[in-house]
């Protein structure tokens, strides 16, 4: 057992893994658990302190995971329980930890619990879900997945009557008011904290109740679970964190933190669109204001701050107007664009700009939070629009320059790899990029290693620097002790010469140690280059 940091997920960097694509170990051409377990020291080089695992779970794969029909076992494909285990094992003796994906809104139509509820009504398992005559009920609720459901109910011909669902039809949501769903899910927790895990990222959180006259999320009910799921963990396996997957405005993410009783992570959505927004309109206005718009959280908790995930680079936290240039500027065919989002990543999105490439990482670096990094943008992989829903974004991970870009030696594989252009393997792959100082994945192990050297970037107090209507340079100070650097981005295609407020002295970019700057009389004075970053501590 590892010793524990109670608050190591404080300032720690996070590495999304997409089992199915991460590496085959068998040939079948699925990713699998040895075939992470085989990459482990690729992720712990990288500086990754905590594998957020999607999900493992038995599943008909038609949410691609989050659609679980059996919650205390593993997809076939991936290996067995021991293997599960053996994985965790493995992330513990590199030093890492690892949370896995927990689904308890909501399960696959699959599910025997589902299947025994059709089949007959009434069997208890009717009442884990939410049915009606009428399909009219929770009407303000809105659509999520806006491209392909037009309603929150299905008629099921079995029982006649609608039931309940946030996502597809395919994942009927479990009835929260029933104190027998609550168990279950407890027990669910339970099992997989039993294995060794270090706690979950648990998805959709803000629908687990449903409330006439509400729009169904953030209800109070939900928080009450979510407080009394942190007690037991708390309790019977502490030191075991939780990250919500609240796709919300910053004070409505803040409740699921709770008074530190709830939640230790919470994602930070809406300022996920306006680094790009700031980076594509060289003004960072809109990231600014969502930062001063974020409250204060209890001393046990953090953001995860991110760039792209395995889902559409979502659009749900921006004006309508914010939407369409985003839209706009960063979809420009309507192929790439999915229900209020764009389903690219990050490389394709930034059309390989490594200088606004660099930009967004160094906010996510340099804000405060704990970054996510998502499995393949540490290089610049590509995506693939032709496949389906946001399959273009899980293609398989790209090792190497050979078949399957080294994911797997099967002839066909669930996904096919990208392989040609800039961001496919024959031009990009971890192998090569290993080799090159200056690559993609060197340059971001390297931003890496510094922002965990530095106090003030982990844990210190965010004091901004520059202001205005318009915010062509980005620049803060993070404050730590005796530790302090100062962030100073220039977001714009041109030249800037900025006068930042500092206590005097001398300034080194822990980034490019052999520029210094001196603050005299309290002022910093700096010429950017476009697009150029510093990362400037405090030496004397
Ligand atoms: C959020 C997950 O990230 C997404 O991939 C999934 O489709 C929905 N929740 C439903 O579980």
């Amino acid at each position: 057992m590892m010793t524990k940091n109670q608050q190591w997920y404080k300032n720690a960097i996070f590495y999304q893994v997409y089992p199915r694509s991460f590496m085959d170990s068998n040939g079948d051409g699925y990713g699998d658990f040895q075939g992470i377990i085989s990459r482990l020291d690729y992720i712990r080089d990288l500086g990754v302190d905590c594998i957020w695992l999607q999900p493992t779970y038995p599943s008909p794969l038609r949410d691609d995971g989050y659609d679980i029909s059996d919650y205390t076992g593993v997809y076939e494909p991936f290996g067995t329980i021991a293997d599960f285990k053996r994985l965790v094992a493995e992330v513990h003796r590199r030093g890492m930890y690892l949370i896995s994906d927990l689904v308890i809104n909501h399960c696959s139509s699959d599910h025997p619990w589902f299947q025994a509820a059709r089949n007959d009504p009434s069997s208890k398992y009717y009442d884990y879900f939410v049915w009606s005559d009428d399909p009219n009920k929770y009407s303000e609720a809105r659509i999520i997945f806006v491209d392909s459901q037009k309603s929150n109910w299905t008629f099921d011909e079995k029982v006649g009557k609608y039931f309940w669902h946030r996502f597809y039809p395919t994942q009927p949501d479990l009835n929260f008011d029933n104190p027998e769903v609550r168990e279950e899910m407890k027990n669910v927790l339970r099992f997989w904290l039993d294995l060794g895990i270090d706690g979950f990222r648990a998805d959709a959180v803000p629908y687990l109740y449903e409330r006439e006259g509400t729009n169904g999320e953030n209800l109070p009910e939900t928080h009450a679970y979510l407080k009394e799921l942190r007690k037991l963990m708390d309790t019977e396996y502490p030191g075991t964190v939780l990250l919500c997957e609240a796709n919300q405005w910053p004070r409505d993410v803040a409740e699921y933190f709770g008074d530190g009783d709830e939640f230790q992570l919470g994602f930070h959505f809406p300022l996920m669109p306006r680094i790009f927004m700031s980076i594509g309109k060289q003004d960072a206005s809109s990231l600014l204001q969502i930062m001063k718009d974020t409250p204060d959280i209890p001393d046990g908790c953090q953001w995860c701050t991110f760039l792209r995930n395995h889902d559409e680079l979502t659009l749900e936290m921006v004006t309508e107007e914010d939407r369409q240039w985003m839209w706009n500027f960063y979809a420009p065919d309507k192929e790439m664009r999915m229900n209020l989002g764009i389903r690219r990543r990050l490389y394709p999105l930034m059309d390989n700009d490594r200088k606004r490439i660099e930009l967004g990482y160094s906010c996510i670096f340099t804000l405060p939070g704990s970054p996510v990094l998502y499995y393949g943008d540490e290089i610049g992989m590509g995506d693939d629009i032709r496949q389906f829903d946001r399959n273009g974004v899980r293609t398989p991970m790209q090792w190497d320059g050979s078949k399957n870009g080294g994911f797997s030696t099967a002839d066909e594989t669930y996904l096919p790899a990208i392989r040609d252009g800039a961001n496919g393997y024959l031009r990009t792959n971890v192998a090569d990029q290993e080799n090159d100082p200056d690559s993609n994945l060197n340059r971001l192990k390297r931003m890496i290693r510094i922002r965990k050297s530095s106090e003030a970037l982990g844990s210190g107090k965010l004091i901004w620097l520059l202001d205005g209507a318009a915010v062509p340079v980005l620049a803060y100070a993070r404050e730590s002790g005796r530790d302090t650097v100062i962030a100073v981005h220039n977001m714009t295609e041109t030249d800037r010469s900025v006068l930042l407020s500092a206590a005097d002295g001398t300034y080194r970019d822990l980034l490019n140690e052999s520029l210094e700057v001196e603050a005299a009389d309290g002022l910093l004075r700096m010429e950017l280059p476009p697009r150029a970053f510093h990362w400037l501590r405090k030496v004397n």
